[in-house]
C-alpha cells in the first residue's frame, strides 16, 4: 500500500515573520507569486498524494478562496479549521478526521520548502515498516533546532531539545510520516506539540520511528530573511516569470532568473537580472537591479542601481542571504 493522503500544517501565528504574518499567514507568503503551501501542493500531487487536509487555524479564512476545493490544482483539497490553535500534534490529530482514505498519512510543516523526493521517503517509511518517519537533514549550524540520535538501522533512539552544544548536527526536517495507529494515539482536542511530546512518548512507547536523512536543499521559511533566501533558491536562469497584468516597458531588459510579481511595472530602459519583483511594485526608468529583492508595493525611483540588496520589507531578522 503507498502513501495517497496528506495533511499540511499551516495554522500557526508565524511571529517570528511579523509583520508580514500581521495580515498574511505566513504559509500564504508568496514564492515567485505563488504561496509556500501551493509549491507545497505541487510537490506532494508530483508524489502521487490525491487528497490534502489544510489544518488552519490563524487567518484560515485566507486559504479558502486561493485552494477552493483543490480541483484547480489538480487534487482533492479539505479544510480542518481549529478554532483554538490545537498546536501542531493536536492539528493532525483534528485534520485526520477528515481525509477519506484511511492509510498511512505524510504531515507538511507549512513552511518548508524542500528538494527531497517523497516518493523516497515514502518508499523508506514502507520499507521499515516505520508507524512514523521522519524526514532529517544536517544543518552546519544546529543550535536553532532539536537534534535527533539515530542507530545504524535508521531507527531514531532519541529526540533532543535545542542546546548550546548538540552532539550531532541531524535535525527534524518537518515532513512526517504517521500511521493510523499513532495518529490515534494524540489526544483528540487537545494541544499537542509533535516536536515535545508526540514523538518523545511514542519512541518511550517502543514505536517504530525512523529517520531518512536527506541532504538535498531544504530551507526552513521562518523568518523574513529564509523568505528571501528560498526565493533566491527558486530564481533559477529557466525560472524567469511574470504574473499578471505587468508592464514592462518595451526597452527595459528582464535577465536571466528574474521574476516580476503581478501588477508591476518595470520603467524605460531599466534592466533587472536574477531579481524577484514582489506584486504591485513600481520600477522607475532606468534602473539596473542584480541579484535583488523588491518586496510587495515598493517603489523604486528613477536611476536606481543596486545589486545584491532587499527592499521595502521594514525589518529583517536573521541573516541577509543577499549578502
Ligand atoms: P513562529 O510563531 O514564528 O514560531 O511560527 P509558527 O507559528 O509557524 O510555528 P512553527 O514554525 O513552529 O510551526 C511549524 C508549522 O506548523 C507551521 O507551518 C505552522 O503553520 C504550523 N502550526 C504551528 N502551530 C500550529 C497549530 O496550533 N495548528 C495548526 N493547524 N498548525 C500549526
Amino acid at each position: 500500500m503507498t502513501v495517497t493522503s496528506a495533511i499540511l500544517l499551516v495554522g500557526g501565528m508565524g511571529t517570528r515573520m511579523q509583520p508580514l504574518t500581521l495580515s498574511t499567514p505566513k504559509p500564504m507568503l508568496e514564492l515567485l507569486g505563488r504561496p509556500i503551501t501551493e509549491h507545497q501542493i505541487m510537490k506532494a500531487k508530483e508524489a502521487g498524494i490525491q487528497e490534502i487536509v489544510l489544518a488552519t487555524s490563524y487567518l484560515s479564512e485566507v486559504f479558502i478562496p486561493h485552494f477552493g476545493d483543490g480541483s484547480q490544482f489538480g487534487i482533492q483539497i479539505s479544510y480542518a479549521v481549529e478554532e483554538v490553535a490545537l498546536g501542531t500534534g493536536g492539528a493532525i490529530r483534528n485534520a485526520a478526521d477528515s481525509l477519506r482514505s484511511d492509510g498511512d498519512v505524510i504531515i507538511f510543516n507549512g513552511d518548508i520548502l524542500s528538494a527531497h523526493s517523497l516518493q523516497e521517503q515514502i518508499a523508506f517509511h514502507e520499507s521499515n515498516d516505520a508507524d512514523i518517519s521522519l524526514h532529517l537533514t544536517r544543518v552546519p549550524d544546529a543550535r536553532p533546532f532539536g537534534v535527533v540520535d539515530l542507530d545504524e538501522e535508521n531507527r531514531i533512539s532519541s529526540f533532543m531539545e535545542k542546546m548550546e552544544n548538540p552532539p550531532t548536527n541531524v535535525i527534524n526536517a518537518g515532513c512526517y510520516i504517521f500511521n493510523r495507529t499513532s495518529i490515534q494515539k494524540i489526544p483528540h482536542g487537545e494541544v499537542v506539540s509533535v516536536e515535545r511530546q508526540t514523538f518523545p512518548e511514542m519512541l518511550k512507547d517502543g514505536a517504530r520511528v525512523f529517520g531518512y536523512i536527506d541532504t538535498s536543499y531544504w530551507i526552513d521559511i521562518g523568518n523574513p530573511s529564509a523568505l528571501l533566501a528560498a526565493t533566491r533558491e527558486l530564481l533559477q536562469p529557466s525560472a524567469s516569470g511574470l504574473g499578471d497584468d505587468v508592464a514592462v516597458d518595451a526597452s527595459a531588459q528582464l535577465l536571466g532568473g528574474t521574476y516580476v510579481g503581478a501588477g508591476s511595472v518595470i520603467g524605460p530602459h531599466s534592466i533587472i537580472e536574477n531579481s524577484a519583483i514582489g506584486r504591485g511594485a513600481r520600477i522607475g526608468a532606468g534602473v539596473r537591479l542584480t541579484r535583488c529583492h523588491v518586496a510587495d508595493g515598493t517603489r523604486i525611483p528613477d536611476g536606481f542601481i543596486a545589486e545584491g540588496q532587499y527592499f521595502g520589507f521594514t525589518e529583517l531578522t536573521g541573516e541577509n542571504p543577499y549578502n
